[in-house]
């Protein structure tokens, strides 16, 4: 979270993609599922849809397409990325990694890959890893994914969590950047003591799935709604007046926020409280939903591919996610490389579900 020392080289990101599912689960299709209305969800939570993968398909797949569009935005190849990380609460497999068997379905033949387990945030923790890497000379081109299959842990008979998630995939290339350039901060935090805020309890080595954990519904999402949301805006607003602080700039300066997706009421509050203009704060949740560790990255393709950001702007990010885990990011936009394909966004036939 320290500002760049003198002589250590900074790290930008070159380019960005996303990718999300083609099947839309609206609010009409989950008021016949469980109790509620579009009018409680859009009121507290501001999403009207979210996108829900196939059955067949993985986190893995998604991170795949998202990093190739990454890659290509980047002018680079698979060949070229040194280290790969999967920032995922929902992995293929609990063994490989799922930055693993990205690497392969990508042919990163040459990357050492692994995942990072920060929930929401991290996107947020890999930007600090990835600038650690390369300002430290281990790395020249590090390729960041944050994807989530969040419908595979959501419990669509529990109202309370499955009005709320969605699956996608958003990647980001970071290479080394001139002194002033690129990532000028990242606040990282952690507070084990939270854990039960927001857990999946069975899965683990403390607590295998069973059949009472089936029973149970305990290997599917558990979340305390009203702790989260008051220490998710009390954290959020502290880890981005924090990065701020670090960057040596104020919330005026600031071209765009980006912030986790988590929930419009929770974003809103932490508008308010840093005074932020409402229009240079990026939402995509009513498309969306949270989507985790994507929701960032996917945000930040979007906002690229619409031309929102030019060189020399600074973008922030902001996140908290469950562990607890939270932080945030300030950054100087570099000019990126020529973007040569197109979104990866499947929206050509979206279908709603029945
Ligand atoms: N439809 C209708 N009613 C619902 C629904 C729903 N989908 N979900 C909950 N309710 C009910 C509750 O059962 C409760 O009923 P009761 O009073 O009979 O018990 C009632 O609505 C009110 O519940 P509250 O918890 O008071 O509702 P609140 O205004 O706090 O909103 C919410 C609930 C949206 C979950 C809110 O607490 C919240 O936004 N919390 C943060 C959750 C979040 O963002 N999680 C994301 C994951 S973590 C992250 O990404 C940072």
């Amino acid at each position: 979270m320290n500002p760049r020392p003198e002589g250590v080289r900074g790290a930008t990101i070159v380019g960005t993609g996303m990718y999300v599912p083609e099947r839309v689960l609206t609010n009409a299709d989950l008021e016949k599922m469980v109790e509620t209305s579009d009018s409680w969800i859009v009121e507290r939570t501001g999403i009207r849809e979210r996108r829900i993968a196939r059955g067949d398909e993985a986190s893995s797949d998604m991170a795949v397409i998202a990093a190739r569009h990454a890659l290509e935005a980047a002018n680079l190849t698979p060949d070229d990325v040194d280290q790969l990380i999967v920032a995922t609460t929902t992995p293929d497999r609990i063994l490989p990694s799922c930055a693993c068997t990205v690497q392969e379905k990508l042919g990163a033949k040459k990357a050492a890959a692994y995942d990072l387990f920060a929930a929401c945030t991290g996107f947020v923790y890999s930007l600090g890893i990835a600038r650690g890497l390369i300002g430290a000379g281990l790395a020249d081109t590090v390729l960041v994914i944050g994807v989530e299959k969040l419908s595979s842990i959501v419990d669509y008979t529990d109202r309370n969590t499955c009005v709320l998630f969605g699956d996608g995939a958003g990647a980001a290339v970071l290479r080394p950047a001139a002194s002033g350039d690129g990532i000028l901060a990242v606040t990282m935090h952690s507070d084990g003591g939270l854990g039960e805020v927001l857990e999946v309890p069975a899965g683990g080595s403390a607590y295998p799935v069973n059949a009472a954990a089936l029973a149970a519904h305990d290997h599917k999402i558990h979340m305390r709604g009203k702790e989260l949301f008051k220490v998710a805006v009390r954290t959020m607003e502290e880890s981005l007046r924090q990065a701020l602080d670090v960057a040596g700039v104020s919330a005026s300066d600031v071209r765009l926020l980006i912030p986790h997706q988590a929930n419009l009421r929770i974003i809103e509050a932490v508008r308010q409280r840093l005074d932020f203009p409402s229009d240079r704060v990026v939402l995509n949740i009513d498309r969306y939903g949270n989507t985790s560790s994507a929701s960032i990255p996917i945000s930040l393709d979007e906002v690229v591919r619409e031309g929102r950001l030019k060189p020399g702007d600074l973008v922030a990010f902001v996140a908290f996610g469950g562990g607890a885990t939270w932080g945030a990011s300030v950054m100087r936009w570099t000019q990126p490389a020529p973007i040569t394909s197109e979104p990866a966004l499947a929206v050509a036939s979206a279908r709603r579900t029945s």
